[in-house]
């Protein structure tokens, strides 16, 4: 119904968003803006053009086109602006606490989106798969600064097919060490088999997607079992083609299997749909009422790193 798809999508619903690259919600004005203060070559013609080249065959089509934007992404200021945005966006689409990955200048806005918005926040530190375990130590060693309240855990993301999470065992060994928690994107366009080892050999508290466990009916009960959260992004799923065809049909699965899913957006800017947009088309595929809509934000909160006081859950 119509009063469903509003409470769904706008103001009623205090949320937590749990999967968002900041980097991702790079709007082209705010991308042709950074490279012009930054005495780079504009990108893109205009924020039209931009758009037009968003039309994405998978996942690491859109990749290239990600990496290509954060190019002009580099001094402090842009960090803030771009996460200063964001916040207010999620505020606007009541999220009240999101948790998304790490750079430079985030620190500040996590801290002025909490005194201005209310927004509580914590930082994942993603590693790219397609690079080796030891790029990823050197990762993880030069954000020791940065360990204090704003990093809660480490991630792994970017191309996923040929990348198992298997090559990552000691970097996220050695994290735990350290009090990190870790989560990984995985089932995305992997097979189950990456989720199994993300569970098994990662020792993961979440899985960013892992819309393909659906495959995998042993791996249905495990999650199950676990209460292990899935950060589902549906619009992302849609526009990098996962399931093509498919699509709503795996979602509404999903949503309908009683696993704790929970609904992101992870990169709003190049997708063209932030998290609100997120809950309304899953409340439409999926065919749900607003008690169902209400409890897929309650398990945003169930599946989050935050703990009142606005400390990060640790281990
Ligand atoms: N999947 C993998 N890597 C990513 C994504 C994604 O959806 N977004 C940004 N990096
Ligand atoms: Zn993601």
């Amino acid at each position: 119904s119509r009063l469903m798809r509003w409470l769904a999508a706008r103001k009623l619903v205090p949320k937590a968003e749990l999967h968002i690259h900041i980097e991702g919600t790079l709007e082209p004005a705010m991308m042709l803006e950074f490279a012009a203060r930054n005495g780079l070559p504009a990108p893109y013609p205009s924020v039209d053009a931009a758009r037009a080249a968003y039309n994405f065959t998978d996942l690491q089509t859109f990749l290239d086109l990600y990496y290509f934007g954060c190019s002009v992404l580099r001094t402090r200021q842009d960090f803030y602006e771009l996460a200063m945005a964001y916040f207010k966006r999620a505020a606007a689409n009541n999220v009240v606490h999101a948790e998304e990955t790490f750079m430079g200048g985030l620190a500040d806005a996590a801290r002025d989106a909490k005194q201005q918005l209310g927004i509580t926040s914590s930082y994942i530190m993603c590693f790219r798969k397609e690079l080796s375990d030891e790029s990823a130590n050197a990762t993880l060693d030069a954000s020791l600064p940065w360990h204090h309240q704003h990093i809660a855990a480490v991630g792994l993301d970017s191309t996923e097919l040929g990348n198992p999470p298997s090559k990552f065992v000691q970097v996220f060994d050695k994290a735990a060490e350290l009090g990190l928690l870790r989560v990984s994107h995985a089932g995305e366009e992997g097979p189950p088999d990456y989720v199994w080892q993300a569970l098994k050999l990662l020792h993961v508290k979440r899985v960013d997607h892992g819309i393909r466990s659906l495959e995998d009916p042993l791996l249905m009960a495990e999650l199950n079992a676990t209460r292990m959260p899935l950060t589902v992004c549906p619009i992302s799923n849609v526009k990098l083609k996962v399931y093509e065809g498919q699509v709503e049909e795996r979602l509404r699965a999903l949503v309908r299997s009683g696993l704790l899913v929970t609904i992101n957006s992870d990169d709003a800017a190049y997708f063209g749909a932030y998290v609100s947009a997120n809950y309304e088309y899953i409340a439409a595929v999926a065919g749900l009422d607003v008690l169902e809509v209400a409890q897929l934000a309650a398990n945003s909160f169930e599946a989050s790193f935050y703990l009142p006081g606005g400390r990060a859950r640790r281990q």
